[in-house]
């Protein structure tokens, strides 16, 4: 990161996660990689507290030499920023849920109210040569409404989430007015080639873009527009392999396997992960291996998140009654099939149980990339790995094509990967978990973020 020292960096995102060094938090993808990523640069990380008030008041705090500055949010602003445009409206359009996108006036002047507010409370702390890196849905507007208050620094943008094809976006009121706030931006980024080539239909077909390389022209600004995945710190997740919390979960998962293959699926509980579609596929596995059934089980980690959301409630509810289901079916009197955990863990207890399994089981509908399945693999011993199942539909899959991919709507298709997983000789498991570890320790968050910071300071 040398030549990018010289700069400061500014990161904006919706939620700041103040860095512990005892790394007890189950911290989000997100939250782990931009602490991987201002440990390295001097800056400000900005954003919402996480709490609710009136208050106004900018708080600055340092830890582990981060320094975060965060705001709270009143309850109308939760309610219609947060709640409403954030993830009733984008998040699900984003995810290709038309089905329940929710499209409210109040919400998107919700949306508008709050990227206003971080925008003047962020601006007088800027300095003329900082590098602003602003991050993901809730914020796709600011870079525009600090440009219309005279900021003309570098900003770049991160899109953390799919992009939508454009006849999904179109269903959105106000698409046109969004996107073309991203052209305040100077850089672009998106996680894969397939969000970055919908962004680029969508533009040249409503936006009358001109399209050269990189750079897209619209109404007299040009941007770059980039494909950028985000990596984890290989380095950091390789070390944690020793650290007490790792060990004691390695061995506690050992020891209360008794000699049976575990499978394990860590993920928020939302609907884009495909929880009831994986309970369904390993169901499909129970009953037409009957031979094998009593001799896995499957351990799904999945801590509830947006609960004033009904989807979420929704889904959490329907979890419950499949997960009970398929326990009261298959079940035996020293042995349940799904073991059923709703609440998050430390990211070094992550490690010891990714390493105890020999299958980790990454299934979303749509993900804009999924960090668990590189965080399993990189838990591997590499002498003996396990393997990885994953969604076709997830970002990491461009990345990762030696895991093997399914597609996670069809439970006949993740039967057969978690059979053929179980069968797997030693040989080609190293094989395969070898390519992929090359991959992450290459492509970790530290490039990422030197691949983007390089992109911005390109202009
Ligand atoms: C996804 C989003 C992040 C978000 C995280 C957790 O990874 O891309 O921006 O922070 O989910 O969601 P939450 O709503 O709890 O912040």
């Amino acid at each position: 990161m040398e030549d990018s020292a010289l700069s400061r960096l500014i990161v904006i995102s919706n939620r700041v996660q103040v860095p512990r060094s005892d790394d007890e938090g189950a911290q989000g993808g997100l939250a782990v990689a931009l602490f991987a990523a201002l440990r390295q640069q001097k800056g400000i990380w900005f954003g919402w507290s996480g709490d609710t008030s009136d208050s106004r008041e900018l708080r600055f705090e340092v830890n582990s030499d981060v320094t975060t500055a965060t705001i709270d949010l009143s309850e109308q602003d939760v309610e219609e920023y947060y709640n409403g445009y954030a993830n009733r409206t984008l998040w699900p359009l984003f995810h290709y849920r038309l089905d329940i996108a929710e499209h409210e006036r109040d919400f998107q002047g919700g949306y508008r109210r709050v990227n206003q507010n971080f925008a003047d409370t962020i601006k007088s702390h800027i300095q003329s040569d900082d590098l602003i890196w602003v991050h993901d849905y809730h914020l796709i507007p600011l870079g525009d409404i600090l440009r219309s208050k005279g900021i003309q620094n570098k900003i770049g943008f991160f899109l953390h989430i799919p992009w939508p094809p454009k006849r999904l976006l179109t269903a959105l009121p106000e698409h046109r007015e969004l996107v073309e706030t991203l052209f305040a931006y100077d850089v672009v980024g998106f996680q894969t080639e397939e969000w970055l080539d919908s962004f680029r239909d969508y533009v040249a077909n409503h936006l009358d873009a001109t399209i050269e390389g990189d750079e897209i022209r619209v109404g007299g600004r040009t941007i770059r527009a980039i494909a950028c995945p985000i990596g984890i710190d290989t380095k950091d997740f390789v070390e944690a392999r020793s650290h007490k919390d790792a060990i004691t979960a390695y061995s506690r998962m050992v020891e209360s396997s008794i000699g049976r293959d575990l499978i394990v699926g860590v993920d928020r509980l939302d609907y884009s992960k495909g929880l009831q579609e994986r309970f369904t596929g390993y169901e499909r596995f129970l009953s037409k291996h009957p031979e094998r059934a009593a001799k896995v089980y499957l351990l799904q980690i999945a801590p509830p998140t947006r609960e004033a959301v009904q989807s979420y409630r929704d889904i959490r509810m329907a979890l419950n009654a499949q997960s009970g289901l398929i326990n009261g079916t298959h079940a035996d009197i020293d042995w349940v099939p799904i073991r059923y955990v709703n609440r998050g863990m430390s990211r070094s207890m992550l490690g010891g149980i990714y390493r105890a399994a020999r299958i980790g089981l990454v299934t979303p509908l749509r993900d804009g990339m999924n960090l668990v399945a590189k965080e399993y693999v990189a838990a591997q011993d590499p002498d003996d790995p396990g393997v990885l199942i994953l969604s076709q539909f997830a970002g990491a899959a461009e990345q990762l094509k030696e895991a093997l991919l399914v597609n996670p709507y069809s439970a006949d298709d993740i039967a057969e990967a978690i059979e053929n997983a179980l069968r797997m000789p030693r040989e080609e498991r190293i094989e395969r978990w070898k390519s992929m570890f090359d991959c992450i320790k290459s492509q970790d968050v530290n490039w990422w973020l030197k691949k983007f910071i390089n992109e911005m300071k390109k202009f």
